[in-house]
């Protein structure tokens, strides 16, 4: 059986990762394997969003210690860069992209996490950065993605200390937008897929275009970038259909792909 399940409910894929026995550690036939996954989902049209997930009681365990102990550090270099270029086909994908945290997301699974648009966790999640208690520091964006999102002040006390959180705190920092239970966990990110799908996916993609261009530029820049990106929207049919059917008070409104 594939380490990697896909899946797909009306316009949403699921990828769940299947490696239970190294509680879904990230070696190099599994990153490629995700990395696969993600192009083989990226070309469906018929999906609006992507939910990432993992079997058992872990999201991603982290890197393969086992596999990246014996490295060196001219091996270890071409390896890291596949997890890195692995999160950042997540990040910049035209879809947006869910991590359900359904239990360990430490280390490399939390930087794939991280490169997420969007994370909800169930309540027995455990997340943290631990490398620097491995003697070594993230190596797939950890230390670039977490201050971007829960601030550096943050970010250095789990970075420096590796201490583990729980779900709570997580959504305390601003780590995940939600925590539900382990029961309804792939219900919500479903509910949640389903809500964004619902809306123009040009628009969304856009706005997913805009937030990350955002995030690195100044503000007028910013501001510029998403101007554009409003002027290019007003070429679509959806304009036309989403301002169409708030003036004939039309609900349900139907978006093409
Ligand atoms: N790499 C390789 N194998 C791993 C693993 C990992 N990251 N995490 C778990 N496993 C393996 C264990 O070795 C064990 O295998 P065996 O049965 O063959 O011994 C199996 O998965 C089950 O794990 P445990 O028995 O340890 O399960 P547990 O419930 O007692 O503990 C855990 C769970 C707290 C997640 C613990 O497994 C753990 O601490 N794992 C390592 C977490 C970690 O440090 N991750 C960061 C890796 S470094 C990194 O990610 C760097 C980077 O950015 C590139």
């Amino acid at each position: 059986m594939s380490d990697v399940l896909y899946e797909k409910r009306n316009h949403t894929g699921i990828l769940t990762f299947n490696r239970p026995s190294s509680l879904n550690a990230l070696c190099e036939s599994f990153m490629k394997e995700i990395r696969d996954a993600l192009e083989k989902a990226e070309k469906d049209p018929e999906l609006r969003a992507l939910i990432l997930t993992g079997c058992g009681k872990s999201f991603i365990a982290g890197a393969d210690i086992k596999e990246m102990y014996a490295k060196d550090a001219d091996s270890i270099f071409a390896w890291s860069a596949l997890g890195s270029e692995l999160n950042m086909k997540i990040e910049t994908m035209k879809l947006p992209v869910i991590a359900a945290i359904n239990g360990y997301a430490l280390g490399g699974g939390l930087e794939l996490a991280l490169a997420c648009d969007i994370r909800i966790a169930s309540e027995n999640a455990k997340m943290g950065l631990p490398e620097t208690s491995l003697g070594v520091i993230c190596g797939a964006g950890g230390t670039q993605r977490l201050p971007r999102v829960i601030g550096e002040s943050a970010a250095k006390e789990l970075i420096y200390t590796a201490r583990r959180i729980d779900a709570q705190e997580a959504l305390r920092l601003g780590l995940v937008s939600r925590v539900v239970s382990a029961e309804s966990l792939m219900e919500e990110a479903l509910r949640l897929a389903e809500s964004i799908g619902k809306n123009a996916p040009i628009a969304v993609r856009s706005a997913k275009e805009a937030i990350r261009f955002g995030r690195d530029a100044s503000i007028e820049e910013g501001c510029l970038f998403e101007r554009e990106a409003f002027r290019v929207l007003f070429e679509t049919e959806d304009q036309k259909t989403g301002m169409g059917a708030f003036i004939r008070k039309e609900k349900n409104v139907v978006f093409r792909n």
